[in-house]
């Protein structure tokens, strides 16, 4: 975990995303409070958090299990004179102690699949006050007839990957009305992500050349992004916006 943590930290996003996304699904979110409370579970170093702050002027607790990430996110947050509206919680999303319908909002992109689709929407539903909103980028399988090598990577990392139906099923049945939904652009994937942790992986290599067990985390890393390149047409994540049912 040591050396998948260098390999992350400084990286201008944990996983795939970008304001623009980030922004259309916020517009879905039509009549908020003033100032609404929202939750970014999984929030990492917090591009969409900052992001969320100037789209909402609300307070956010951004929620991450790794501090790095959490300080990076306040660093960030300082510079853009946002800090007093977002509160860093050291926790992990498998114990969150919050009241049943706290929030206005609840936000995670590319996290929530860490407790599990199904069972993130459960919570979500739980902790959202009546009417609430929640965003949620998941991993999916854009087509049928997934290429062996795309299941070989997925299904060890994500055995949940599903496709786009069966997930808006699952959303359907937790009891959300889903407002919209849009697959991530691939620049999304590598503006804030893929590109600049390929630079990071040349670096690290390099630091690391005899140390085995760091070269197969960067190994494996440049694999995902290999296979990225080759099969992006046939996985990718999704931005759910939904509200919760009355
Ligand atoms: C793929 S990254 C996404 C980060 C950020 N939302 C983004 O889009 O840039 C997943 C994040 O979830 C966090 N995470 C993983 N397991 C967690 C847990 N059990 N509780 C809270 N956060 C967790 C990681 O530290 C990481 O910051």
């Amino acid at each position: 975990m040591e050396y998948f943590y260098e390999l992350y930290t400084g990286l201008p996003r944990g996983g795939p995303g970008d304001n623009m996304s980030t922004r259309k699904a916020f517009s879905y979110m039509v009549d908020l409070p003033v100032k609404p409370l929202i939750l970014d579970i999984g929030c990492g170093p917090g591009m969409q958090t900052i992001e969320l702050a100037k789209l909402s002027r609300g307070s956010i607790i951004a929620l991450d299990n790794y501090q790095p990430f959490l300080d990076e996110l306040m660093n960030n947050a300082k510079r853009e004179g946002f800090q007093k509206n977002i509160i860093p919680k050291l926790q992990s999303m498998h114990e969150m102690d919050f009241e049943e319908e706290t929030f206005d909002v609840i936000w995670s992109e590319g996290a929530l699949y860490f407790l599990g689709f199904k069972k993130g929407l459960d919570e979500c539903h739980r902790l959202l006050k009546t009417d609430g909103y929640l965003a949620v980028t998941e991993g999916v399988y854009l087509k049928p007839n997934i290429p062996q090598a795309v299941v070989d990577f997925w299904e060890p990392e994500y055995p949940d990957i599903k496709d786009i139906k069966s997930n808006i099923e699952l959303i359907e049945a937790a009891d959300f009305e889903l407002l919209s939904h849009f697959t991530l652009p691939e620049s999304s994937w590598l503006d804030s992500f893929y590109d600049p942790m390929e630079k990071r992986i040349k670096l690290l290599k390099e630091k690391y050349k005899d140390n085995k067990t760091a070269l197969k985390v960067f190994e494996t890393a440049g694999h995902e992004i290999d296979v990225f390149k080759k099969y992006s047409d046939y996985f990718g994540y999704e931005f759910f916006v939904m509200k919760k049912n009355k």
